[in-house]
């Protein structure tokens, strides 16, 4: 096997893990009360702004035999709701039906024609929301990615915005890193984006929270901006929240979680919450949405 370069070799979980750590907390006591953490996304009310990300359903029936329906049971039992992967009709209506909170992510097939049916019986079946993974779009060697399920291609700002005047169901964008593709969001008008370096899929990518200042700025309040990326406990959340993301997302803490079956991910997700909360009592942030970027400070050591 031909030995990595060092571009290929700086991992882009490493960074972000790093950027979190650099971040130290500003803790203060005087006048601070124990906070609420109550959380809405989309008309959803949750008992956590930390929600579940996308987790391709055969990861999950490796670590249990509940498969995505024990997580989905696991999470809504924390108060909380997931952004599935790929995920066929049956199975999203099965989940909707028995009343937990999921949004369908939807692959960037090159039949955009395609991606218009799934967007409409996501919206049907009682999914509280699209997302597209727009870091999914070429594979390692720079080729359109020939996905399992289809080939995947060329996306534009026009092809969103197509995307999203075709649902009431807001649309997320998930893999935003670059200004630039802020932008082309604000363009088309998605309901929402998320900040991701999808697992280190492409080596030396900017922290998500590294980016998350300036894109803020672009995004001016007109969305939800969410990030996820190495959130394994409440800290980091609680350290993504008051650097302005509107919610969190954290994916593979569930899965360690999960080989416990459902009650696993609520014990987890639980743990958690309450680490968010001791952080926020102990930084006079009294909800979610009153969080001062005053708590953080950046390490220069
Ligand atoms: C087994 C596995 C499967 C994943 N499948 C998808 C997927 O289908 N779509 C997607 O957008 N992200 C997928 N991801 C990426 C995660 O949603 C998430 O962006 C990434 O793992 C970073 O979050 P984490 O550090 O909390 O795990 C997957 C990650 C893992 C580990």
């Amino acid at each position: 096997m031909a030995e990595l370069t060092h571009a290929q070799r700086v991992n882009s979980n490493r960074l972000a893990e790093e950027y979190f750590d650099s971040l130290m907390i500003r803790y203060r006591y005087i006048g601070s009360v124990e906070p609420t953490i109550e959380y809405t996304l989309y008309g959803q009310t949750f008992r956590t702004p930390i929600l579940c990300g996308p987790l391709a359903y055969m990861a999950l029936n490796r670590i249990h035999e509940s498969g995505r329906m024990g997580l989905a049971r696991g999470l809504d039992d924390a108060g909380s709701g997931m952004i599935s992967a790929w995920i066929g009709d049956d199975e999203l209506k099965a989940l909707a039906d028995a009343g937990f909170r999921v949004a369908r992510s939807i692959k960037p097939f090159a039949d955009h024609d395609r991606v218009f049916r799934l967007i409409e019986s996501a919206e049907q079946l009682g999914a509280f929301a699209v997302c597209i993974d727009i870091d999914h779009i070429f594979d390692e060697r720079g080729n359109y990615c020939a996905w399992a399920e289809g080939q995947l291609g060329r996306h534009t700002a026009a092809d969103f915005k197509a995307y999203a005047a075709a649902t009431k169901l807001p649309l997320i964008l998930k893999g935003v890193l670059s200004p630039a593709d802020a932008e082309a969001c604000v363009e088309a008008g998605v309901g929402g984006i998320i900040l991701s370096n999808h697992n280190n899929r492409f080596p030396s990518a900017i922290p998500p929270l590294a980016a998350l200042p300036e894109i803020k700025k672009i995004v001016d309040g007109r969305f939800p901006v969410l990030v996820d990326g190495c959130i394994v406990s409440g800290v980091e959340a609680f350290k993504a929240l008051a650097l302005g993301a509107d919610g969190v997302l954290a994916s593979r803490v569930f899965m360690s979680a999960f080989s416990d079956g459902p009650s696993g991910v609520t014990k987890k997700l639980d743990e958690m919450t309450a680490e968010l909360k001791c952080c926020m009592a102990n930084t006079g942030t009294a909800s979610i949405g009153a969080f001062s970027p005053d708590v953080l400070s950046r390490r220069s050591w």
